[in-house]
């Protein structure tokens, strides 16, 4: 029976990666994992536990401490903490702004890198995050760099936000994913950056399918050698 790859997504915040992650692993049969999903499940925590999001200490405790898990479900995944279905609340304006001080935490990113490597074992992977490529999964198959321009990922998080409900302007929205994508990229652990053997792929006019068929061509081509 085929193994199945391992396919690594990174790119910056509101690139589409985890749409795409979730069509092309339904579309293959294999397990979609949303690493971001993890970040923002412990900063979640923290914040309900008046934990600072800088305290490396504290944050490896909490992290120790709590059971994070992700299941597949109809939209995508599950994301639980310590039995508690969190996908939405993970999703906060409060948690997004405080995540990348976690994961700036470097004793935090390898105890999360741990966790993704078994989380991969499953027989075929699609994981989207920032250092997937780079340092979780260094042999994956096929590695992919997702980005779009900022004002691009904006406007498609201006989009999501109005169908949820959820009012910020196109200039609040724009300066936070800047303030993420520099956090993320600036960090000394693990930063966001693109993998040498990464294909690089710039969605700014391009549609969800263009996207994901794009990238399912490029697994079949890896599958058949
Ligand atoms: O979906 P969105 O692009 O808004 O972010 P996410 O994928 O949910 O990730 C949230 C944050 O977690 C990122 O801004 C990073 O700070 C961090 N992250 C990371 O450092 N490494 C990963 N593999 C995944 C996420
Ligand atoms: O995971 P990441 O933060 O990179 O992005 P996402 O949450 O998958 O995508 C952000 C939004 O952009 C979603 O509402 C997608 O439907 C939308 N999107 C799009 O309009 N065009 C694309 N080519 C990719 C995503």
């Amino acid at each position: 029976m085929e193994k199945g790859l391992q396919i690594a997504i990174d790119g910056p915040a509101a690139a589409g990666k985890s749409t795409i992650a979730k069509i092309t692993a339904s579309k293959l049969g294999y397990t979609y994992i949303d690493t971001g999903a993890m970040y923002r499940a412990l900063t979640y925590k923290a914040l309900q536990s008046h934990i600072n999001v800088n305290d490396d200490d504290a944050l490896l405790k909490l992290l120790n401490e709590i059971t994070i898990e992700l299941q597949p479900s109809e939209d995508g995944q599950i994301v639980k903490v310590d039995g508690e279905d969190v996908t939405e609340a993970i999703r906060s304006q409060e948690v997004t702004s405080q995540v990348s001080a976690t994961a700036a935490q470097p004793r935090v990113r390898e105890m999360m890198a741990d966790k993704q490597r078994q989380l991969a074992n499953a027989a075929g992977v699609v994981m989207d995050g920032r250092d997937i490529g780079t340092a979780v999964l260094p042999n994956a198959e096929l590695k992919i760099f997702m980005t779009a321009s900022v004002e691009e990922r904006a406007s498609r998080r201006y989009e999501e936000n109005m169908k949820r409900g959820i009012n910020r302007s196109m200039e609040e929205l724009c300066q936070d994913i800047s303030r993420r994508d520099k956090a993320d990229t600036e960090r000394a652990a693990s930063p966001l950056k693109q993998a040498a053997d990464a294909i690089y792929i710039d969605t700014t006019s391009m549609t969800i399918e263009e996207v994901a068929d794009t990238i399912i061509q490029f697994a079949e081509k890896r599958r058949s050698l």
